[in-house]
C-alpha cells in the first residue's frame, strides 16, 4: 500500500527518493510523485505508473534538491490518475500521506467554505490545505502539523515540506507505519525500512501519535499535544541482498526457493536439543501460557489461512479449544470475551491496520494474554503484544505470500508443541521426536522443490480455463483455500476451496470437463473419504490432478493425474503440501503472462481499512 520516502540531507535527495520508491514498489502502487524544495521554490513531478515513468521526469527535468517528500500511490479515494497522485499542494507547502481520513468530507466542506480550493478526489489534499490554514496563526511548521492532524479521524502517516522552509521536513503517523533514517549528512523518512538501507543502518521507529521535525542537523519528536519525546535508536538487521532479484525471475519464485532456508533460520534456536522451551515466545510466557483456557487466532488472508491449519493441531496435539477469525470481520462483532484466551495474532508485515485494530478491540474486552506471530520485528504488532514470535523468511516482496505462511506454520507448531507441554499432554519422549521432524521440514522443502519440471508441465493445461476447484480435507482443507487464493490472486482463474465432504452439498453442479478439480491428498486418516469425494468428481466428468503422499495409493487414470509429494509427513503435512500449490500458481501465471509480484489491484501491506 502507499509508500513513503522523504530526506532532508546536504546533497541532491532526488536518487534516494526514488531509489526508496523502487524499494517499496513490491508494497503496491499505481502512481508515483515527489516534491523538492530547489532554488525556484516548490517543484512537484507526478506519474501515472511505474516508478520508472517518474525517473524519466526527473530525467527530463533535471530535477534536483536537498530536501524532498516522495510517494507511490495505491488508490484508495478516487481513481489512479495525475490529478490524484500524490504530492498534494497547499499554499507553498507538499504534503505526502499513507492513511485514510475518515472525516474527508466533514473537513473538505469545512475548507470550501474558507475558500480553499480542491483539485483532487483524494482525502489526502483536506490535510494539505489544513497544514496550510493552521499556518496562518502559526509560524512553526511542526506546531502547525500538529494542530492539523489534532484533527483528523483515521490512519496516516504524514510527510510535510514548505517552500518558505527549505531545509525542515515534518512527518507524523497514527495507525500508518513511519520510521526515520539517521546519517552523518542527512535525516530520512520512509514507511519502511528497506527504502532506507542505502543510506543508513539507524532508523527510529515513531509510534502513534507521534510527529517529528528533521533537519540537517537533528530532529525532535513530539506527542500531537507538543509533550516531547524521546524514542530509541536501532540498527537495522535488514540486508541489501534480501531484497535484490538475483538470478530470479520474479520475487515470488525466489521467495519460494528461499523456504528451506528460511524454515532453517525460522528454527534455529531449537539447535539440536531435545526438549523446547516456552521462553521461545517470550520471557514471561510459560506463566502466561500455564493459565491460558483457549485460543484466539486473528489474521487476514494468508495468514488466516496459517491460523486455520494450527486450530486443527492445538485442539488435537494441545487439547486446547481454538477459534480463528477474520480480522476485519473480529473487529466489528460482538463476541463473547474470557480474560483467560491467549489471543494470537499472525501477520508477514506486522501492519495490517484490520489485525492490528482486531488486536486492541480484544484487548479492550479485557485479553491481555496476547502473541504474536509476525515477520517484521520493528513492525507496529510486535511492539503491541505481551508475547512475540518473529519469523525469520526474510523480506517478503512479493505480493503473494508464500515463505511467510511457511515459517508462520512453524511457529505455530512450535506454540502448539510448547502449550502441549505446559499441559502435560507431551511426553518426552515424543517431544524429542517432534523437534525432528521439525529440523527435517527445510529438507523435506527442498525435496519437494524438486518437482517443479512436473508442476511446470501440470501449469500449461490450466492456463485457458477460467475456474478451478480445490478440495482438501482436516488440516488439509485451509492448504486447499491458500492454494485457491494463490492462483486466483496471480493467474486471475477463479478459484474456490471447499472441504471435500461438502461438494454433494452443492459445488458439486459446477463440475464439468472444463472444471479443473485439485486435490491435497495425503495419505492420512480422511483418505479414503477423499477417494470417495474424488470419484464423484470423475463420475461427473472433471478432470483430477492430485498431490499425494509418497505411500498414498493413489493411480493416474484417465482423467485423474496424480503427483506424489517425495515422503509421508504426519502432522507437518499440511506444510508441506502447500509448497506444490505455490509452484503451480506461480506456474500457471507464468504461462498467463501476469505481473506475478504485483498483481492487479493488490498490495503488499495493506495499512488501510
Ligand atoms: C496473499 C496475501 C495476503 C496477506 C494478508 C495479510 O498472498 O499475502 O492475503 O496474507 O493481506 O497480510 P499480513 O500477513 O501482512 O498481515
Amino acid at each position: 500500500m502507499c509508500g513513503i520516502v522523504a530526506a532532508v540531507a546536504d546533497r541532491n535527495i532526488v536518487p534516494v527518493l526514488l531509489e526508496g520508491l523502487r524499494k517499496l514498489e513490491y508494497r503496491g502502487y499505481d502512481s508515483a510523485g515527489l516534491a523538492l524544495i530547489d532554488d525556484s521554490g516548490l517543484r512537484r513531478l507526478r506519474a501515472v505508473g511505474r516508478v520508472a515513468e517518474l525517473t524519466a521526469q526527473v530525467d527530463e527535468t533535471h530535477a534536483a534538491g536537498n530536501t524532498g517528500i516522495a510517494h507511490t500511490r495505491w488508490a484508495t479515494h478516487g481513481v489512479p490518475c495525475e490529478r490524484n497522485a500524490h504530492p498534494h499542494i497547499s499554499g507553498g507547502l507538499a504534503v505526502v500521506h499513507n492513511g485514510i481520513i475518515e472525516n474527508h468530507e466533514s473537513l473538505r466542506s469545512r475548507l470550501k467554505d474558507l475558500a480553499y480550493v480542491f483539485t483532487s478526489d483524494t482525502d489526502t489534499e483536506v490535510v494539505a490545505h489544513l497544514i496550510a490554514h493552521e499556518l496562518k496563526t502559526e509560524s512553526d511548521l511542526l506546531a502547525a502539523v500538529r494542530r492539523a492532524v489534532a484533527q483528523l479521524q483515521g490512519a496516516y502517516a504524514i510527510a510535510v515540506v514548505r517552500e518558505a522552509d527549505p531545509s525542515r521536513l515534518v512527518v507524523a503517523r497514527e495507525g500508518a507505519p513511519l520510521l526515520l533514517g539517521l546519517s552523518g549528512n542527512g535525516l530520512y523518512a520512509a514507511s519502511d525500512a528497506s527504502a532506507l538501507v542505502q543510506v543508513t543502518r539507524r532508523m527510529v521507529y515513531l509510534e502513534n501519535g507521534d510527529c517529528a521535525e528533521l533537519t540537517r542537523d537533528g530532529y525532535r519528536i513530539a506527542r500531537v499535544d507538543g509533550t516531547p519525546v524521546e524514542r530509541p535508536e536501532s540498527e537495522s538487521q535488514l540486508s541489501a541482498d534480501a531484497i535484490e532479484l538475483g538470478n530470479y525471475r520474479h520475487y515470488m519464485q525466489k521467495e519460494i526457493f528461499e523456504q528451506p532456508v528460511a524454515l532453517a533460520n525460522t528454527l534455529e534456536m531449537l539447535g539440536a536439543a531435545r526438549s523446547i522451551q516456552p521462553g521461545i515466545f517470550g520471557a514471561e510466557s510459560e506463566e502466561l501460557l500455564r493459565g491460558v483456557r483457549q485460543v484466539l487466532i486473528i489474521a487476514c488472508g494468508t495468514s488466516y489461512h496459517a491460523g486455520l491449519v494450527a486450530r486443527y493441531w492445538l485442539e488435537s496435539i494441545a487439547g486446547v479449544a481454538c477459534s480463528v477469525e477474520v480480522a476485519s470481520e473480529y473487529r466489528y462483532r460482538d463476541s463473547v470475551a474470557d480474560p483467560r484466551t491467549l489471543v494470537v495474532t499472525i501477520s508477514q508485515s506486522g501492519e495490517t491496520a484490520d489485525t492490528l485494530a482486531a488486536l486492541h478491540y480484544a484487548k479492550s474486552l479485557g485479553m491481555h494474554r496476547t502473541l504474536c506471530i509476525c515477520n517484521v520485528p520493528e513492525s507496529s504488532l510486535v511492539r503491541e503484544n505481551s508475547l512475540r514470535f518473529i519469523t525469520r523468511a526474510g523480506p517478503e516482496i512479493g505480493v503473494a505470500s508464500t515463505k511467510a505462511f511457511t515459517t508462520q506454520l512453524a511457529a505455530l507448531y512450535l506454540l502448539t508443541l510448547v502449550l502441549a507441554k505446559v499441559r502435560d499432554r507431551l511426553d518426552a519422549e515424543q517431544e524429542a521426536g517432534e523437534l525432528l521432524a521439525m529440523r527435517h521440514l527445510p529438507m523435506a522443502v527442498s525435496m519437494i522443490l524438486e518437482l517443479e519440471p512436473q508442476i511446470r508441465e501440470w501449469a500449461e493445461c490450466f492456463s485457458m480455463k477460467q475456474h478451478a476447484l480445490f478440495l482438501g480435507r482436516g488440516r488439509h482443507y485451509p492448504i486447499a483455500m491458500e492454494g485457491a487464493l494463490k492462483l486466483k490472486e496471480i493467474s486471475y482463474i477463479h478459484a474456490e476451496a471447499y472441504p471435500a465432504g461438502e461438494l454433494k452439498h452443492g459445488p458439486l453442479a459446477l463440475v464439468d470437463r472444463e472444471m479443473p478439480v485439485i486435490a491435497v491428498a495425503p495419505n492420512d486418516v480422511l483418505l479414503e473419504k477423499l477417494k470417495s469425494n474424488l470419484q464423484e468428481v470423475r463420475a461427473r466428468g472433471g478432470e483430477l490432478w492430485v498431490f499425494a503422499d509418497a505411500d498414498s495409493e493413489m493411480k493416474e487414470s484417465d482423467g485423474i493425474h496424480v503427483l506424489h509429494l517425495p515422503e509421508h509427513y504426519g502432522a507437518l503435512s499440511a506444510l508441506l503440501h502447500v509448497v506444490p500449490l505455490q509452484l503451480l500458481a506461480y506456474h500457471v501465471a507464468l504461462v498467463r503472462g501476469t505481473d506475478v509480484d504485483k498483481p492487479r489491484n493488490l498490495a503488499k501491506s495493506v495499512t488501510v481499512e
